[in-house]
């Protein structure tokens, strides 16, 4: 009787929250709820809409405020904490049996916001759907020689980068900057950072993984099989399954680095050092990772300019890297002023603009973000050159409105060059110099504000068409893009215009990510606007 109440109460309030999703919505919830708490038995675990529960659990992790401002964006009819690898078991069976859709969030860096919203558009109006979170699956067990770990999907990458830091200076494992990105998205998605030239990407370094299955099986790697396996290491897990756990590969690194930033405007001739990196970075010592952050600013009377940081580091002391920087790059002029060495982890710091902070910093989710974001991302396979460059300097300082957009470009080569297309299903490989991100942030909460920098992005990204990689041109799928196209037709989507913007992620490997899709869930209850669908 005691356990009833509590229930009794989600009840009344699904029914206020549902109340325009007509008849068939409220029910499909009470029938998962009920389903649930039977199998559970821990109502305190689901947060329906219109309680302060909801609210603080929806704001917990998310990024991107334009994903629940956007009027296009239908938000969960039920969010699932998830506490153990069961409650997602019981999560995937009970919202098959009440037939509603799950949009997994580990650690809601979504650009689309997709683990948090649905775009009503596709889905068709008010179609409910359960948000399962798994945060507070984040454990992270370390093999006894310190050669693996065991980490839960839920776990954010400054979690992880602590944990193998505490353990020993000489360990790391490669994995994107922002600290707050959750493993479940990052991981399954590619994983890019500081590391990737020296030992490729998060993906590349995944052993072994435990994902839940369409019919609530929880499924390791042997028992999922190599192809699904294959899938979710580039091609995201959101339209195969739900990931619990990755068993990763940790490296080896030395326990002093040395990080540096450069900073040139263009009146310091950092177009033509942008021009010479361009030809060089994908081959330099994989030890040395140089990246280019290049944004609109103003040289000191004012006028407009473009800032080029080089945000680097080098796996090693700063006496060998100066010599090495001498061989490779005499032209960034680098001083033994310009470099501070560092543990690894406090490099990660250094990276995420917070050097010098205490590394307890990345322990640190910082949920609720009051900005927006729009990001894009392109690949280049020969350089642009010194007179393209000078275009896209002054597109960029004729943009900066309010807030002005960030390219950010990350060298391959390396490892990366020697990990063939089709290893895994992330394909951007050999011949890539470098990748490019195109970021806007702002605060601004009005429709036509949103809209205002959308187009700003949109305008950007077709300018640089003739720069980067055609045929097609690539794009990062962990940068997600929703302009590239979407599963227009819902769950029916057909697997020729999914190719439009399938190719762009995953190249040659799309059809085969559509033939694993038809054997691991050919009903296609694993859904979002941007799944690939069954061949
Ligand atoms: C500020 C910022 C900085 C970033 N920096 C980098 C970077 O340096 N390098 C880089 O490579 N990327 C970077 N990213 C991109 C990031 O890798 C992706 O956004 C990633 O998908 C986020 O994962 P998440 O778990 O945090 O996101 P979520 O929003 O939780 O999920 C992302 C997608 O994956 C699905 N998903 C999440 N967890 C699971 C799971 N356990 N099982 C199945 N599906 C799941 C979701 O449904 C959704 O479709 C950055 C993103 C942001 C916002
Ligand atoms: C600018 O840098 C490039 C590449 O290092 C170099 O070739 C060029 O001479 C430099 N120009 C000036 C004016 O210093
Ligand atoms: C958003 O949050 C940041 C960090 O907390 C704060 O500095 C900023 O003023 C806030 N902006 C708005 C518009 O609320």
């Amino acid at each position: 009787m005691l356990r009833l109440l509590p229930l009794l109460l989600l009840f009344s309030s699904t029914l206020r929250a549902c109340s325009g999703d007509g008849a068939g919505a409220g029910t499909q919830v009470q029938l998962f709820i009920q389903c649930f708490t039977n199998a559970v038995h821990a109502p305190n675990l689901l947060a329906l809409p219109n309680t302060a529960s909801f609210n603080s659990v929806l704001l917990s992790t998310f990024q991107n405020q334009r994903s629940l401002l956007s009027p296009d964006a239908a938000k969960p009819s039920v969010i699932v904490s998830a506490s153990r690898e069961s409650h997602v078991q019981a999560t995937v069976s009970c919202a098959r049996a009440a037939n509603l859709d799950i949009r997994t969030r580990s650690g809601g860096h979504d650009y689309e916001g997709m683990s948090y919203t649905a775009a009503r558009s596709v889905t068709g109006g008010n179609a409910p759907f359960i948000t399962l979170d798994i945060s507070a699956l984040r454990s992270i067990s370390f093999d006894a020689a310190l050669t693996t770990a065991w980490v839960q999907a839920g776990a954010t990458v400054g979690e992880l980068y602590y944990a193998i830091g505490k353990k020993s200076a000489a360990l790391a494992f490669p994995a994107g900057i922002c600290p707050t990105i959750g493993l479940g998205g990052h991981f399954s998605g590619g994983g890019i950072g500081t590391l990737t030239r020296k030992f490729g990407l998060s993906a590349d370094n995944i052993l072994d993984a435990r994902i839940v299955d369409a019919q609530g099986r929880l499924l390791d790697r042997k028992a999922m099989g190599e192809d699904l396996f294959w899938a979710i290491r580039g091609a995201g897990s959101a339209g195969f399954g739900i990931a619990v756990a990755f068993k990763i590969r940790l490296v080896s690194i030395p326990p002093v680095v040395t990080t540096f930033n450069v900073v040139r405007t263009l009146r310091q001739n950092a177009t033509g050092l942008v021009a010479r990196w361009e030809e060089i970075a994908h081959e330099f010592d994989t030890n040395l990772f140089v990246r280019v952050i290049a944004q609109a600013s103003k040289e000191s009377d004012g006028t407009g300019t473009i800032q080029i940081t080089f945000n680097s580091f080098y796996l090693g002391r700063r006496e060998e890297l100066l010599a090495v920087a001498l061989r490779s790059f005499p032209e960034l002029g680098l001083t033994a002023a310009d470099c501070t060495e560092r543990s690894w982890l406090e490099s990660t710091l250094f990276f995420n603009g917070d050097a010098g902070k205490p590394t307890e910093t990345f322990l640190d989710r910082k949920p609720a973000s009051n900005s927006s974001f729009k990001g894009k991302s392109d690949f280049v396979k020969v350089p642009i050159g010194g007179g393209g460059l000078e275009k896209i300097w002054r597109f960029m300082m004729e943009a900066a409105i309010e807030e002005p957009m960030v390219l950010i470009l990350e060298p391959f080569g390396g490892k990366m060059s020697e990990i063939g297309e089709d290893a895994i299903a992330f394909p951007h490989r050999k011949g890539n110099l470098y990748n490019i991100q195109y970021f806007m942030r702002w605060f601004e909460t009005e429709e036509a504000a949103i809209q205002k920098h959308l187009e700003w992005m949109r305008k950007l990204y077709a300018f640089m068409a003739p720069y980067v990689s055609g045929e097609p041109r690539a794009a990062y799928y962990n940068y997600k893009d929703i302009d590239l196209g979407r599963n227009a037709e819902g769950k029916g989507t057909s697997f020729s215009s999914a190719r439009v913007w399938g190719e762009k992620y995953f190249k040659g490997n799309f059809k085969r990510l559509a033939a694993v899709k038809s054997k691991a869930d050919p009903g296609n209850f694993f859904w979002n606007e941007q799944s690939v669908p069954p061949q």
